[in-house]
């Protein structure tokens, strides 16, 4: 994939309308208040909103938020599915789902980052989004409901996107600055495209800049750290790191598929005995390519999945009945902090072990600070491992935090990103 786009820095918005999609899909609390608990997001969009608007372009921003279900009976079908009783699943159940997603609580935070009002639309293609985006001037800005509230958003509709598009106008533009959602193919992600000039915005710049060089050409050595609960949820990143990396050093969960592939004994611990044999492809094809492949040495196992479970040390493969691992243990944090010392890059994607209770973080912990010592660049994967660094205060020790969950890992998987693969090549 060519990672080399065009950006808004190519390209002349002054005075022009700037369709913007931005990843706004922040954590909210769940009392129903809309709270945002956490706004890393909306400040990561600042600074090609700030951008446009000095320029002197009207900005028509928008972003998907949660999953909302913009069909009724799919509704009704998906929550019958979880188990709800159909009798209960009214249309104005549906309409509580929906409004517990809409816009307010991120305009109003966007609102007070920009320190400049933010015109929000009730709708996203219709009649107050389409008056709203007429009447908006230069160096203003608006933003659409939640993307999703339109049937065909997700599934990339060729309507939806020219409506959308349309907002913009004659001689309007698309800014994709959604990094967080570059992998999905959408009508506002990829679709828009179609129908306006399409560049990236700062954020998208970045994350390419950073992760496609890592992958395209690093700074050797090359050492990816892949963790994690699951195997089934890594295994293109495994197989794609391994065509490329120096050293993968394996922990988290799913390093007991591997271990119990190989003949340990992994107690209680996590494990998908579906994935053994692809453990057993992994390691053999680490020895076929030369790439250096770090397992668990030992680990630190515990009598419960609780934060203040009995624990013991004990070595890989030797976990007794009853006990599961929750961290990598003491021998492993050494070899795996040697690994990282002397890197060129390193890439990280998955903690080492439940650092989300504190007496199973220090595998996770101590990998952050070996990687915050290092003069590597280091690159941090978004989702767990993003916030295992930040929660663990090593946030501005790296070189980079992918803003992406889902993205940054299709991206180390070596996929197409449909929402790049549409903008305009530099
Ligand atoms: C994310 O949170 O990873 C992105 O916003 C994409 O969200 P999605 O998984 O709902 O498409």
């Amino acid at each position: 994939m060519n990672y080399n786009k065009k950006t808004v820095k190519d390209i002349d918005v002054a005075g022009k309308k700037v369709l913007l999609r931005c990843d706004f899909n922040v954590p909210q609390a769940k009392d129903g208040s809309g709270a945002i608990t956490d706004d890393k997001r909306i400040r990561a969009a600042l600074p090609t909103i700030q951008y446009l608007l000095d320029q002197g372009a009207a900005v028509i921003a928008c972003s998907h938020l949660g999953k909302p279900e913009a069909n009724f009976e799919k509704w009704v079908k998906k929550q019958t599915e979880k188990g709800k009783d159909p009798a209960t699943l009214t249309e104005e159940k549906w309409k509580k789902s929906l409004d517990a997603l809409r816009m307010e609580p991120v305009a109003a935070r966007l609102s007070e980052l920009l320190g400049k009002p933010v015109i929000l639309a009730d709708d996203v293609v219709g009649p107050d989004a389409q008056a709203k985006a007429a009447a908006l001037q230069p160096g203003q800005i608006m933003l659409l409901q939640n993307t999703r509230f339109e049937k065909g958003e997700t599934k990339n509709d060729p309507a939806t996107a020219k409506a959308m598009a349309d907002l913009a106008g004659e001689g309007g533009v698309y800014v994709s600055d959604a990094f967080g959602a570059v992998h999905r193919a959408h009508a506002s992600t990829a679709g828009v495209a179609d129908y306006l000039p399409a560049v990236s915005g700062f954020l998208i710049q970045k994350e390419l800049e950073v992760i496609g060089g890592a992958l395209a050409n690093p700074k050797r050595p090359l050492v990816a750290i892949l963790g994690g609960a699951k195997v089934s949820s890594k295994i293109g990143v495994i197989n794609n790191l391994l065509e490329i990396a120096d050293t993968v050093i394996i922990g988290g969960g799913m390093s007991y598929t591997f271990s119990a592939a190989q003949g340990g004994q992994v107690g209680d611990s996590l494990l998908e005995a579906d994935w053994e044999d692809y453990a057993n492809d992994m390691v053999k094809k680490a020895a076929e390519k030369g790439v250096r492949l770090l397992l668990p040495v030992d680990t630190v196992a515990a009598d419960a999945f609780s934060a203040d479970a009995n624990s013991q040390v004990v070595k890989a493969g030797e976990i007794p009945a009853g006990w599961q691992g929750l961290d990598i243990g003491p021998a492993t944090v050494e070899l795996y902090c040697k690994a990282v010392a002397n890197a060129g890059t390193v890439i990280w994607n998955g903690p080492m072990g439940v650092f989300e209770f504190e007496k199973f973080a220090v595998g996770t912990k101590a990998v952050a600070e070996a990687l915050s010592k290092t003069d590597a660049i280091t690159i941090i994967g978004g989702g767990d491992s993003a916030a295992a660094v930040q929660q663990l205060g090593y946030a501005d020790k790296m070189t980079h935090i992918s803003t992406g969950g889902g993205a940054s890992l299709e991206f180390m998987e070596g996929k197409e990103l449909p929402g790049v693969a549409c903008l305009l090549d530099a």
